[in-house]
């Protein structure tokens, strides 16, 4: 059978600022979701990461689906009305309009979704990252489809031997290019690396792996540009990514293996810095320290016949205790820079935050130089 696997989030209120979203807005939503489960939608799964209301959806309705984008729309706007009732920081902040109008793609809420054709065994993982950019997820990517060092199936099993299709967007430019790795391994990784800019928005198996159709995508990243699409800064577009593993594809342990590596991302406060990705169980996704450190969850389903088994939380093994000592030090280590690049985001990157409306102060006591 083919099942569609949605995440879709939505910033919509949190306590206190910036932090956390509190159960009664996840229990709005919740409700919203309950009433269309076995009618509309096979099942679904409410969580959060810091800020961000996490929507786990399956159904039959493939990508897109104009009915399954208005049940998620409402659950958001029955979390809204509460955040709002609460007098929550931010509420609504996501959501860009008032009105559903066939499409929740540009109006906010990031989404990462797939359909496949379900196998004997399913593992589905849904990584939900905030105080970040969809730009944090091109090196894990990378790590788990392309590099052998750390996935060991590149090198030992023979349906991956041949590599993935990487799909990546220039989203300055809405241009989009397909890269076959490893082949072009170098090509890509010289813009990928460039991570504001161009973003990872699928991964593809190659067409001989035998164990995997190459149509349907082993991950897939949410990529809205919040900051572009509402043309002023509204906070950074923490984004969500669905990737789906074993038989042909990356095991489970390679899958979560490159985020024992607490890379650099930008976001954290005022998404204006760079700042260590901490991987974290749900119960820790409390970004508060200068509103972060940012945060990285996952969660590790089994689909069968649409319904979700599970999940576990993927972070919330101690192997991952050292990974987060790493980015504590990192994270003094880079807030003692203050203001300073390269804790600061640089100057282009600063564009879409207020600090234009500080230089418009300013800019009148610039004199001329000799
Ligand atoms: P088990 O022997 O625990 O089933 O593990 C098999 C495996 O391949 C782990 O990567
Ligand atoms: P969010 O993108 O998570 O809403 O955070 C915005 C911010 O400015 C944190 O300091
Ligand atoms: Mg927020
Ligand atoms: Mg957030
Ligand atoms: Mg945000």
């Amino acid at each position: 059978m083919e099942t569609t696997f949605s995440a879709i989030k939505a910033d919509v209120g949190s306590v206190a600022g910036h932090h956390v979203v509190p159960e009664e807005l996840e229990e709005s939503a919740i409700s919203v979701l309950e009433e269309a489960k076995g009618k509309d939608i096979f099942d679904y799964f409410v969580t959060h990461c810091g800020d961000d209301l996490e929507l786990i959806i399956t159904h039959d309705k493939g990508e897109d689906s104009e009915e399954v984008y208005e049940i998620a729309w409402n659950a958001f706007l029955k979390a809204t009305e509460k955040a709002k009732e609460l007098g929550l920081y931010g509420a609504g902040q996501d959501l860009l309009s008032d009105a559903f109008s066939g499409n929740i793609k540009g109006m906010g809420p990031g989404i990462a979704e797939m359909e496949f054709k379900e196998r004997k065994s399913n593992p589905v993982f849904t990584f939900m990252m905030d105080k970040t950019e969809p730009g944090a997820f091109n090196l894990p990517m990378y790590k788990i489809f392309a590099d052998p060092f750390n996935t060991a199936g590149l090198v030992l099993d023979p349906n991956m031997h041949s590599g993935f299709v990487f799909e990546v967007w220039d989203i300055k430019e809405s241009k989009k290019i397909n890269f076959y790795c490893p082949n072009d391994l170098y090509d890509m990784l010289a813009l990928i690396g460039a991570k504001s800019r161009y973003v990872i928005k699928r991964v593809y198996p190659k067409e001989d792996n035998p164990k995997a159709t190459s149509q349907e995508p082993a991950a897939v990243i949410s990529t809205e540009k919040l900051s572009h699409i509402a043309g002023e800064y509204v906070g950074k577009d923490d984004p969500v990514a669905v990737v789906r593993g074993q038989s042909g594809l990356p095991a489970a342990g390679e899958i979560l293996e490159p985020f024992t590596h607490p890379e650099l991302v930008s976001g954290w406060m005022k998404g204006s810095h760079n700042g260590p990705l901490m991987p974290v169980p749900v119960e820790d996704a409390t970004p508060t320290r200068f509103d972060g450190p940012p945060r990285a969850i996952c969660l590790g389903f089994q689909v069968k016949d649409g319904m979700l088994i599970g999940p576990v939380d993927s972070f919330a093994d101690p192997a991952f205790d050292k990974t987060r000592e790493k980015a504590h030090q990192v994270s003094d280590y880079m807030r003692a820079h203050g203001p300073f690049e390269p804790h600061r985001l640089p100057e282009e990157e600063m564009e879409y935050t207020t600090l234009p409306d500080v230089m418009e102060k300013i800019n009148h006591r610039f004199e001329d130089m000799d």
